[in-house]
């Protein structure tokens, strides 16, 4: 069979092909056999194979040399210097050529990977925010086109920058022309999707299928009245899930996996992957077959494109996501988002208590360091408050109670909290609601802002700066919110369009500020404070090796509940950073004194006991060796 597959183009790319022949022969077998167990179809797993040779043999030169050059340097995005930024075309730059005409502003940043959040064809209204994808090879014509999209990813390669970009493989919108000839009754295309015409099976699933927006779309089924049939949609009832347990639906959706990694993307996001298969009596989440899955999905990706990272969006408690990472010797995905300890962040900022963030960093820094994870404040999603509540019971903190104080902070309901957002999805029965709102403004700039309070408005400010200088310190990539490089605030013009008034997270979505980000040179704005403080800590990172992702990291006890200490060691230098929580003064009592350089200040500082001031930090250093 393999064979076979290689005599087609043998003569016109001679060295390409070898390279290939010894990728696939390589893998060829587990692939196979995954793919067997899964759907015992050799017809089809011979046509993914020919499909996976044509992929490979028409991706571009300079893309297979990229290919080679990180086969060989393996580890090449676990360096010091990689910092995301995830951004939306529109808000940011208007159009794919926009954002390729900005790419000097994002340098300016010390950003080198770029998110672009979703762009493929979508139908306005029903879109998701892109999320439902009407067409996988097509760019919403707004944006711009598939060939912006190449030259966009040419110019950031050109730089050294990388482009992200999500699959959103769970579900396609309703007007995908798969969707669309289901609707017609077309066998073909409804075995692509999951269709019921007996209501009892849509609601057997109910009874063990949460819901993912239980008051914005409630239900995981939309009842199809011209057709008759029940459809699932786990999500919006315009996004219709997809079923893997029909090879025709895996095969053609890495088609458009891979024509997509083709167009020069370096790291391509997975999104909601623990939702793929479903089986009737289960939750339909994180179920063995989607390992299989993804399994296969890295495979492919090492045969043709092996440049290209995974990304898994994986929104669930930390046990649930560790194993889409895969094993050292089988993997899965390279990077997954750091959720939980990005919800328990901003416990530990309403609570002033660093006791659970503390135990979360000590598992994911005690993983294996090829499990890398991918750090963040804010994304364009709520904030789920998935926080460990069997351990905040021994702290005496009840989920329902401690879920409602924590959005009632958010909110800026208490007197002690500049905080301002919104609830997102607040379900009465549940009693469970999510937080949207930006970094800054959950930090307080916007309302100190709206008082005309200079001290509060510094406070806010240096708690931004000591939350980004946290992230920058943690295990693993840090990816920025576009708009938090300049504090950007909350955006209420979201309630006055119809397509978006019912999804506050809209509120954290709004349009790039150019005329605020202009000021970042203005000294003594609060574009330039935030700017000019996150610039200097980039630096900083980018200079050292002890923040290089392979680097031993852990957490420091300093003696207060209120102040996490992060201890970063390679063996030229012991990196200390110690991050106030508290709105008050604290001090950190250090075990081992010694003499430490103050980074910020170049400062020799004495290292005994350290008065921190309110919602600061520090980050020290001393040679070794
Ligand atoms: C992911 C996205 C979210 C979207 C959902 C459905 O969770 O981050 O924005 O609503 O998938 O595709």
């Amino acid at each position: 069979m393999l064979s076979n597959l290689f005599k087609k183009g043998a003569n016109k790319m001679e060295q390409a092909t070898e390279v290939l022949k010894e990728r696939l022969a390589a893998r060829h077998d587990e692939l196979r056999w995954l793919y067997m167990e899964l759907y015992n179809n050799g017809d089809m797993f011979a046509e993914l194979c020919d499909q996976i040779y044509q992929f490979a043999v028409n991706r571009d030169a300079q893309l297979q040399k990229l290919d080679r050059s990180r086969e060989k340097d393996p580890t090449w995005f676990r360096k010091n210097d990689m910092l995301g930024m995830m951004l939306y075309i529109d808000n940011f730059a208007g159009n794919l050529k926009g954002v390729k005409s900005k790419l000097d502003y994002l340098e300016s940043c010390h950003v080198n990977c770029i998110h672009l959040m979703p762009f493929l064809e979508s139908p306005k209204g029903r879109s998701d925010g892109g999320y439902a994808v009407a067409d996988f090879r097509k760019v919403q014509p707004q944006l711009g086109t598939m060939d912006d999209l190449a030259q966009l990813a040419k110019a950031c390669h050109k730089k050294g920058m990388n482009l992200c970009m999500d699959f959103v493989m769970n579900h396609t919108s309703e007007d995908h022309e798969w969707a669309k000839k289901a609707r017609q009754g077309d066998g073909e295309y409804m075995s692509r999707y999951f269709f019921y015409d007996d209501p009892s099976i849509p609601q057997q699933y109910d009874q063990t299928v949460p819901q993912v927006f239980p008051t914005t779309a409630p239900g995981n089924f939309t009842y199809l009245d011209e057709m008759g049939y029940y459809v699932m949609t786990s999500f919006y009832p315009y996004q219709w899930d997809l079923n893997y347990r029909n090879p025709r639906v895996f095969n053609e959706m890495m088609y458009n996996f891979l024509y997509l990694a083709n167009q020069g993307i370096d790291i391509i996001r997975i999104d909601a992957v623990p939702y793929i298969w479903k089986e009737l009596g289960t939750s339909c989440r994180n179920l063995p077959q989607v390992h299989t899955i993804v399994r296969m999905m890295r495979i492919i990706c090492e045969i043709v494109c092996p440049s290209v990272l995974l990304l898994g969006e994986v929104v669930m408690e930390p046990e649930k996501v560790v194993p889409y990472f895969g094993t050292v010797e089988k993997p899965e995905c390279h990077m997954l988002y750091n959720v939980t300890t990005m919800a328990t962040t901003w416990h530990s900022v309403a609570t002033r208590d660093i006791r659970l963030l503390k135990k979360q960093m000590d598992i994911v820094n005690s993983l294996p360091k090829d499990y890398l994870f991918l750090n963040y404040l804010r994304c364009h999603d709520d904030i789920g408050w998935g926080l460990d509540y069997p351990t905040l019971e021994g702290y005496g903190m009840q989920e329902v109670g401690h879920k409602r104080f924590l959005n009632q902070y958010f909110t800026g309901a208490y007197e002690n909290s500049g905080s301002r957002g919104e609830l997102y999805n607040d379900d009465p029965v549940t009693q469970d609601a999510r937080f949207c709102g930006t970094t800054a403004s959950m930090c307080g700039v916007e309302s100190a802002i709206f008082e005309r309070n200079e001290e509060k408005l510094t406070h806010a400010i240096r708690m931004d700066l000591m939350l980004h200088a946290y992230m920058l310190t943690q295990s693993g990539i840090p990816m920025l919110y576009s708009g938090d490089e300049i504090g950007q605030l909350n955006d209420y013009t979201y309630k006055q369009d119809e397509d978006k008034k019912e999804d506050s997270r809209y509120i954290h979505r709004g349009k790039f500020q150019w005329n605020l980000a202009a000021l970042n040179v203005k000294e003594g704005t609060v574009q330039e404070q935030i700017f000019h403080g996150l610039e200097e800590l980039e630096k900083i990172r980018r200079m050292r090796h002890v923040f290089d992702s392979d680097v031993a990291v852990y957490t420091y006890d300093v003696k207060d509940n209120a102040i996490l200490g992060i201890l970063r060691q390679n063996e030229e230098e012991r990196f200390i950073g110690l991050f106030n929580f508290h709105d008050e003064p604290r001090t950190a009592w250090m075990e081992e004194p010694g003499e430490y350089t103050n980074l910020l200040t170049n400062e020799q500082v004495t290292v005994r006991d350290l008065l921190i001031p309110g919602h600061d930090f520090l980050w020290l250093s001393k040679k070794l060796g």
